[in-house]
């Protein structure tokens, strides 16, 4: 496996930075214009909600706030968070702010336990949303006239409807592939030429053994810019995509309870992190533990506040990711967020050591022989924990490489996260695939 694809050629790329022209007239606001435009909308939504969610109007009575209280963009802090436990509560239309008759769709996303979370979009909410989609794609290189495959999957997930209206709304032809059949998606990027793919970044590693195995050349396709999100990804990951499909790998950021897909975008002439549309939606990170609110480039919980959402207003809402918010660069308004590599969720804490699956991931990806395939098994054996790393090797991996490759993993996982973990070198194709958001951890450990 190579890893440097600074030795891809950029010719086929769509690397350059937009006229500042071409930008939508909100993308173009100073500071101060996009402060002012916030504390309007915020105001506005502090409002709305307290007026039309009785879950909202408990809340702010009970902590003694009222949406009068926000004068500055700071007196948020004065409001309480809302989680996704609020929403199960409230299940599944609870939360609503609009009649029924106003809401013109539903998502839901599964949740590993217990109901769903409900979200609602009136038809401006649609708007606003496929509005944040296209100025995404158009950040990562889109253009109208391109064609975009979308392999996000359709349905309650907000990803691929999401995408689709976005899409369309950018002026580009839509392939709504969807999720699965892995054999025909490659065949239709074949023979349709999407410039653009949008699709998780796991599944994008499934499509990419699947163009290997049909005897066409990842690098051959006309694809030029993949827009990957849904789940935590790594540089490392970054570099084999680019490095074997010959394109640009930029990153998507979003969840339902805030929207769907689009929520923070990384401009592809940076890739330095992802610019929240803030027009939109209003970033906060605070400690995950004792909640209190963090300086701009420290590391903690994401938060969100919806500024234009009518159906359902969200109020500081607690994300569990984790990431920093840090200044604009290609748009210079839009505070970044660093690339979220964890949720505090997905942690595990193997014998007192917090490891986040992303760290593994670099590893990995980093090692000779093996494939970008692996999954970390939990088991548990006279009451310790133990970790396993299952990686699959490439094809052409000599029997006796894979004992060395699965050393230099101990070794690095013990040098790099501190904890000792078991790692076995798996048949290639051994692993289950990702037609989705892939679920890294297998935990076979007892239930308490
Ligand atoms: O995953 C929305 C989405 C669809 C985003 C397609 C991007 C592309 P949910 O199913 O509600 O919504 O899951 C949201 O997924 O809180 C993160 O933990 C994770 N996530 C989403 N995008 C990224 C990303 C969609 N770019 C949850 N990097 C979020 C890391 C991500 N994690």
């Amino acid at each position: 496996m190579t890893t440097m694809h600074n030795e891809v050629p950029s010719a086929r790329r769509l690397g350059a930075a937009p006229p500042v022209d071409d930008l939508s007239p909100v993308e173009r606001l100073s500071t101060d214009e996009l402060r002012a435009l916030q504390l309007k909308r915020l105001q506005w939504t502090l409002h709305h909600a307290y007026a039309n969610v009785p879950f909202y109007r408990k809340k702010f009575d009970e902590t003694g706030v009222h949406p009068d209280d926000c004068r500055e963009l700071g007196d948020i802090e004065k409001f309480p968070f809302t989680t996704k436990q609020d929403l199960r509560d409230n299940y599944p239309f609870g939360m609503f702010a609009v009649p029924q008759d106003q809401v013109r769709r539903v998502h839901a996303s599964s949740g590993t336990t217990g109901k769903p979370t409900v979200v609602g979009y009136t038809e401006s909410d649609l708007d606003a949303w496929a509005t944040v989609v296209a100025r995404s794609i158009f950040a990562a290189g889109g253009r109208p006239g391109h064609k975009v495959h979308i392999s996000y999957g359709y349905g309650l997930f907000t990803g691929g409807l999401g995408a689709h209206y976005g899409a369309e709304k950018l002026g580009a032809t839509v392939i709504p592939a969807s999720g699965g059949m892995t054999a025909r998606q490659a065949q239709i990027i074949n023979d349709f030429r999407p410039e653009i793919i949008m699709v998780t970044p796991s599944y994008m590693l499934t499509l990419l053994d699947e163009f290997e195995r049909q005897g066409i050349d990842p690098r051959s396709t006309s694809l030029k810019v993949g827009i990957f999100g849904a789940e935590p990804w790594t540089e490392q990951m970054r570099r084999e995509i680019e490095e074997r499909a010959n394109i640009d790998a930029v990153d998507i950021y979003g969840l339902s309870e805030v929207m769907g897909p689009g929520v923070a975008q990384e401009a592809v002439e940076t890739k330095d992190g992802l610019h929240i549309w803030e027009d939109h939606f209003y970033p906060e990170v605070i400690d995950a533990i004792d909640d209190v609110p963090l300086a701009d480039g420290t590391t903690g919980e994401l938060l969100f506040t919806s500024l234009t959402k009518q159906a359902l207003p969200i109020i500081r809402y607690r994300t569990r990711d984790l990431t920093a918010l840090r200044p604009g660069t290609a748009r210079p308004a839009f505070r970044r967020m660093d690339k979220v590599t964890g949720r505090s969720d997905d942690m595990i804490i193997l014998r007192g050591v917090n490891i986040f699956p992303t760290q593994i991931e670099e590893i990995v990806l980093d090692t000779a022989d093996l494939s970008p395939h692996f999954q970390l098994r939990l088991t548990r054996e006279d009451r310790m924990d133990r970790l396993t790393v299952l990686v699959e090797a490439l094809p052409e991996t000599a029997p006796e490489r894979r004992g060395h490759a699965s050393a230099e993993i101990a070794d690095r996982v013990k040098d790099g996260v501190g904890a000792s973990v078991g790692v076995e070198i798996v048949d290639p194709g051994s692993l289950e695939r990702s037609v989705g958001k892939l679920h890294r951890v297998n935990d076979q450990r007892p239930r308490d």
